[in-house]
């Protein structure tokens, strides 16, 4: 029905107001300019990006809809990122829940608050896969792994358009950066990625398949060029992926002046011509840049574009307007956003708890009893800002709980201090004081790790260290507690996976916690003091030293794949090596060739034991499922949860196939002292790959499934796929 209604309407547009809706103008900063009321009120304007007030809003909403010549709604689109007023935790720790009903309802509780004030649609999810910590960011990503991406894509999907987006708190969802922006070389921002189209289908693009099958109402370019095509122009991409074999109905949007920069690219001559290639990839909204409105019109006088196409862009324009209810004055709202309730403030606390994973915990150095005497150290402790992470542009930091306000609500007696002015600091004239604080207590947490500002677009990092003079921080503090029995426990706040080796040795424990949002006080003290059980699980892993990047668990087996019996550390070798240059493994002799810690991986306070792996059958047919079931057992003494994984490899098959890949997960609680049985099903879907003629096929052959609480978990099983 909506695109009956579009037909009707677009049938009576003029090719200037078509194009109008093809444009989306940058907002004028909280006042409706006299340009700006102009042009909506002309119909050249078919979007505004950036406004947040509710009244401006309205009044932009009631010139279009009441002045305008069809009376079309605009999109209002804005980055609600990870919360709009209350903030959750970064997409990357979102991940390291593992948990899609959280990442659902932050995105419905984001939709709830951005939709009051009249947003209707957010550029979110990014489901770019990400396998490059210097990437900046990395940090609004679902980390490394495809099932992920795709999974918490499109809970991030259904939770910011509920199952039906007219309502009034439901906003349209964005699938961004179509595709493969994750890849960009060295991890810098907008540079170029080569992705084989083998590595396309099997890593990049199954996220953005799953957003689309999930409803998704628009997809987002990515800024970068793919093997030598900018996205925002190439057709192949946009058209014959994204439309033709996924049968996208959605909107698809230039990412914030990407058009234009195809002449940057090198790709076009001017403008005109951008505009040209743009619109016939495959780009319907162009975001400011303007190229369509000014030339769009030239354009189809000379024959080069069609007004076939722009017609079926618009149609998808109106479509997405009519599915959104828009032109049911839904937009009208104008309230103020109903943040700050208890349900929003629990939802992030919860999701910020679920996000920390501990990586260390000598011994019982966690949880800390809570009548210790603890001295906080470190400039993240008590930054309600810095604690919510990059794109935040409407979080509302004075409802920010920081790590101090946490310890002081629960009556725990703490020494704070901030020791530097920010994560970059590198005086270390407060060092001697902080280990004068740290010798006269019972425990000491360190808020250490990387402020908002160095992750996020277009801010990548050469180095993976903890910046400023936080690593001396570390180790004086680590010399000045030599031979005594107080802990020493390192909170890391950061937007990327950091490289911890050097400083791993001088801390007892490690609890890595991104960027928490809204509520990481409350919810690192908890964890801090053992009122919470430690359950993140990383979605990513995390490198020893920058050189082994990129270092992710579902590489290929290689010819000469390392293993601990043949892997050679370079001090190994005599200190005149007669051989210099036969070798086995494809490793590197400087550094191990192990990740510091595994994808998946997590500790808890408890322990879980994995034991009877059944499996329906070990022969199975094409056109069965496989059944697995495993009982998972919480052998501590409390009650908490695990993140139960499922992982297989195809052992033998036409294209060479990782070593391992995820294909299951789920994220349960198991009283202290119980078990429960967890059961996954597969089928063709999970099994198959595509083969060198770019066809999704499952060969006959023998595959191993493991299960367990990371990616390096050993309880295995062997099962037979049949293909007739
Ligand atoms: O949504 C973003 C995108 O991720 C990066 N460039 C700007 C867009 C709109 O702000």
């Amino acid at each position: 029905p909506e695109l009956q209604r579009a037909k009707d309407l677009l049938d009576q547009m003029s090719v200037t107001q078509k194009l109008g809706q093809m444009h989306q103008v940058n907002g004028a900063g909280g006042v409706v300019t006299e340009q700006l009321a102009h042009d909506v009120r002309m119909g050249n304007v078919g979007s505004v990006i950036n406004e947040v007030d509710a009244e401006v809003i309205a009044q932009l909403q009631s010139i279009a809809v009441n002045e305008s010549p069809h009376g079309i709604p605009l999109l209002i689109g804005r980055d609600v990122i990870h919360g709009f007023k209350t903030v959750f935790p970064l997409p990357i720790g979102l991940a390291s829940t593992w948990c899609d009903e959280t990442i659902e309802r932050s995105a419905r509780l984001s939709a709830i608050e951005a939709s009051a004030v009249g947003i209707n649609w957010t550029f979110s999810p990014m489901i770019d896969v990400s396998r490059d910590p210097r990437w900046g960011r990395i940090a609004e990503s679902f980390g490394e792994d495809p099932l992920l991406n795709a999974r918490m894509g499109a809970a991030m999907v259904r939770g910011y358009q509920t199952e039906d987006p007219s309502q009034t708190t439901a906003i349209a969802a964005c699938a961004k950066h179509f595709a493969a922006y994750g890849a960009s070389e060295s991890g810098r921002d907008y540079n170029t990625t080569n992705v084989s189209e083998h590595e396309l289908r099997h890593v990049y693009l199954p996220p953005f398949k799953a957003a689309c099958e999930a409803g998704v109402l628009s997809v987002m370019t990515s800024f970068s060029d793919l093997n030598g095509v900018p996205v925002s122009g190439n057709e192949w991409l946009l058209t014959d992926v994204l439309r033709h074999e996924w049968r996208f109905n959605g909107v698809v949007v230039s990412d914030w002046g990407s058009v234009q920069q195809l002449t940057v690219h090198g790709v076009a001559e001017n403008d005109k011509a951008a505009a040209e290639q743009a619109i016939n990839a495959g780009v319907e909204i162009e975001m400011v840049s303007g190229t369509f409105i000014n030339h769009a019109e030239a354009l189809l006088h000379s024959g080069v574009i069609t007004i076939e196409k722009l017609d079926a862009a618009v149609l998808n324009i109106l479509a997405m307007k009519i599915r959104l209810g828009l032109f049911e004055q839904h937009y009208l709202q104008g309230a103020t956003s109903p943040y700050n309730s208890e349900e929003h403030t629990k939802e992030a606390y919860e999701a910020a708890v679920k996000s920390c994973v501990l990586l260390k915990n000598n011994g019982t150095s966690l949880p800390i009893a809570c009548d210790q005497r603890i001295a906080l150290l470190g400039p993240l402790a008590d930054d309600g800002y810095e604690q919510l992470g990059t794109w935040v542009f409407d979080g509302d930091v004075s409802i920010s709980q920081t790590v101090l306000d946490g310890f002081r609500q629960r009556r725990v007696e703490v020494n704070y201090l901030p020791v530097f002015a920010s994560t970059r600091d590198h005086d270390n004239s407060r060092i001697p004081l902080a280990c004068d604080a740290a010798a006269a207590a019972d425990a000491v947490v360190l808020c250490l790790g990387e402020e908002a500002i160095l992750s996020g677009e277009a801010h990548c990092r050469a180095e993976l260290d903890l910046p400023g003079a936080q690593e001396e921080l570390i180790r004086a503090v680590s010399r000045t507690l030599r031979g005594r029995n107080v802990p020493i426990i390192l909170v890391v706040l950061a937007g990327r996976p950091l490289a911890l080796e050097c400083i791993e040795p001088f801390v007892d424990a490690i609890l890595y916690a991104w960027h928490p949002g809204s509520m990481a006080g409350p919810a690192i003290a908890d964890l801090v003091l053992g009122e919470r059980t430690p359950s993140g699980k990383l979605p990513v892993s995390f490198v020893r030293k920058v050189g082994q990047i990129p270092l992710y668990y579902g590489q290929k087996p290689t010819g000469r794949p390392v293993t601990h019996d043949n892997y050679v550390h370079m001090d190994q070798f005599p200190m005149r090596a007669e051989q210099t240059s036969l070798g086995m493994a494809a490793s590197h002799i400087d550094t191990h060739f192990t990740p510091m810690y595994p994808f998946g991986y997590g500790l808890s306070y408890t322990q879980f034991e994995y034991r009877n792996l059944q499996l329906s059958s070990h022969e199975v047919s094409a056109t069965e499922r496989l059944d697995v079931t495993v009982e998972v057992v919480n052998c501590g003494k409390i009650d908490a949860d695990e993140v139960v994984q499922l992982y297989i490899r195809d052992k033998v098959s036409s294209v060479s196939r990782p070593v391992r890949e995820l294909k299951g997960y789920q994220r349960i609680s198991i009283p202290a002292g119980q078990s429960r049985l967890v059961s996954f099903s597969l089928s063709r879907a999970d099994l198959g790959f595509y083969n060198q003629r770019s066809q999704y096929v499952v060969e006959t052959g023998t595959f191993t499934l493991w299960i367990g609480g990371d990616s390096t978990c050993d309880l295995s099983a062997e099962f037979n796929w049949i293909s007739q």
